[in-house]
């Protein structure tokens, strides 16, 4: 499956496992797994998406931690860390944005609770917008301090330049992106240069399908596409943008999909 949560958690190491989708969205930590739907041949994976499903999925979920990580709640904390450390690397090397001083707007996109916002982005930055679509998650974040604008929109519909959105120093894309189609994604990212500051980063942190005939996986569950390092790639040269820095978050609970956070900067 492939909500961060699930999408957090995976079909481990071994092929058989790929085979099947993972753990069902009501018995989350479980090792019990639910068939792959039949691809017709030649479908692609993200042609199965409905965003309509997805939205239901979680407007039916709850709003906590637990909630939109699907079970696991306990993969917060070090999520949380290694996003910290990944972004202090960046701001090592960054004229435009050094650690001495905070950054001036951050937007965390695809936000659910604001748990990265609560937990990271607004401890970095002046501001955090937040653009996820279910209002029940962005009640759990409005009026907190140094939350900005709340846009209940999903990423495919968000149009920063147009409504006068930004500028960002840092544009935090995390365990969503698998809601968008490829040629969503593309037009997503290829939206957030027209809106960053000059030397400012996107950063995509996902799931990465471990697929052993290295094939994106849908997830019905919520409607998604796990993805692989190879598409994220391809996508992210589609959009003209270039990888700056990438790692593996390091100590997730085994048996979860693995995750790698793309530090991106126009070309
Ligand atoms: C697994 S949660 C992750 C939330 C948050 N990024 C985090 O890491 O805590 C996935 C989120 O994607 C949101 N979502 C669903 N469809 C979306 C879309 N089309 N655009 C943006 N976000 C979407 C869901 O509502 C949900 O809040």
């Amino acid at each position: 499956m492939s909500s961060p949560k699930r999408k957090a958690i995976s079909n481990g190491d071994d092929a058989e496992d790929t085979k099947r989708q993972r753990i069902s969205s009501d018995d989350a930590p479980t090792d019990q797994a639910e068939e792959i739907p039949f691809l017709p041949s030649g479908a692609a994976p993200d042609s199965f998406i409905d965003h309509k499903a997805a939205i239901a999925y979680w407007s039916a979920t709850e709003p906590t931690v637990n909630g939109v990580l699907g079970g696991y709640p306990q993969v917060s904390r070090i999520d949380l860390q290694g996003s910290s450390n990944f972004l202090a690397k960046l701001r090592r090397s960054s004229h435009h944005h050094p650690s001495s001083k905070k950054l001036n707007r951050a937007v965390d996109c695809g936000a659910g609770i604001g748990r990265i916002t609560d937990g990271f982005l607004s401890k970095v930055a002046e501001v955090v917008d937040i653009v996820e679509p279910v209002k029940s998650f962005t009640d759990q974040i409005q009026g907190k301090p140094g939350v900005g604008e709340i846009l209940n929109v999903g990423l495919e519909e968000w149009h920063p330049q147009r409504d006068g959105h930004g500028p960002y120093d840092l544009i935090w894309t995390q365990w969503c992106l698998s809601q968008l189609t490829d040629v969503q994604v593309v037009e997503y990212l290829g939206r957030l240069p027209a809106v960053m500051s000059e030397g400012g980063w996107i950063v995509v942190k996902e799931n990465l399908s471990n697929h052993h005939l290295d094939e994106d996986v849908f997830d019905k569950t919520d409607s998604s596409v796990t993805r692989t390092d190879i598409k994220f790639r391809k996508l992210f040269e589609d959009a003209r943008l270039g990888v700056v820095l990438t790692e593996l978050q390091r100590g997730m609970p085994k048996g979860l999909y693995p995750v790698r956070a793309y530090a991106l900067q126009p070309r």
